[in-house]
């Protein structure tokens, strides 16, 4: 009796796995999401390179470990390893959620893209609709933002990658659900200024900035990077802001927007995000 109330007090384990992971402000975002719900659980940081993912995952899960965030870069590998999936993960072939079940399967979700539309047209205001819109990068995070962007009815949407070959196969991937150009970043020198662009592109995490030519930002473009900073613009919102963009936004918002989702994917309660985001941008 004394063990089962001892098993039914310890708090439900719930980790980010990714690499680098170190800077994520993912563990500080469910702790609060747990003390407004009144959820008992940890959320931990495990840091694994490509060749370490699976098995990191199967261990969390094996140690009594309930759900995982996954980041860069092993989205497309969770996609994978998950013996069933969301719809939203089904339609992106990526997965940034998993759940282990009662049954010890692992269900894989995908929460990034509803997480970046509810940032993008609830907390920031924008429309997509009609607009001229460009997305720069190809890998998992562009997977997870690509159907919503579709299904948004974009005027235009261009999708540029450093390696072409990867833009290419997401077009042919989404093609039922809208056009999509893809290019490569030279090619984006003479198509003019965009509504939106999104940096999808993982190029800021290690310090890059990629070769965007300036001339994709006019005066009323407005800027989005998927990635965030832990103080100040991250590479990619201070190219945009030197390029004259109207407006450039971190993606913190969708950090807080998609981790909400996986909450609910795990807890069934919908924490309110805007006191998160307001208590992570005052520090
Ligand atoms: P994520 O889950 O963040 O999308 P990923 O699947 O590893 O991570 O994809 C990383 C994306 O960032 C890719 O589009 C990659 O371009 P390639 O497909 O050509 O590899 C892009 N990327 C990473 N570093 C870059 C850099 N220095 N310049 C341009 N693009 C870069």
């Amino acid at each position: 009796m004394i063990r089962r109330m001892n098993e039914a007090s310890r708090p439900d384990r719930y980790a980010l796995i990714g690499q680098p992971v170190h800077h994520s402000r993912s563990p500080v975002i469910h702790s609060l999401f747990a003390k407004q719900t009144d959820q008992h659980l940890t959320y931990e940081l495990i840091e694994a390179s490509p060749e370490e993912f699976e098995k990191a995952v199967r261990d969390f899960a094996a140690d009594g470990g309930r759900g995982m965030n996954v980041t860069v870069p092993h989205k497309e590998a969770a996609f994978r390893l998950a013996d069933r999936r969301g719809p939203d993960a089904e339609q992106a072939g990526a997965v940034n959620t998993l759940s282990f079940e009662a049954d010890g399967g692992i269900r894989g979700d995908n929460t990034d893209g509803i997480g970046f539309l509810r940032d993008l047209t609830r907390n920031l205001g924008w429309s997509l609709e009609g607009r001229r819109v460009l997305v720069l990068g190809a890998g998992g995070a562009a997977r997870g933002i690509l159907p919503k962007l579709l299904q948004s009815a974009p005027r235009e949407l261009v999708l540029a990658n450093r390696t072409l070959q990867r833009a290419e196969e997401l077009k042919a991937r989404f093609r039922p659900l809208g056009r999509i150009d893809a290019v490569s970043f030279d090619a984006l020198d003479d198509v003019g200024a965009f509504d939106i662009v999104v940096n999808a592109t993982s190029a800021g995490l290690k310090g890059e900035q990629p070769p965007f030519p300036r001339s994709i930002v006019g005066k009323s473009t407005r800027c989005y990077d998927l990635a965030y900073s832990r103080g100040g613009d991250t590479p990619f919102v201070a190219w945009a802001r030197a390029a004259g963009a109207a407006q450039a936004e971190q993606g913190l918002g969708m950090l807080v927007e998609q981790a909400a989702e996986s909450f609910f994917i795990w807890r069934g309660i919908r924490p309110d995000t805007q006191s998160v985001i307001r208590a992570l941008v005052a520090g």
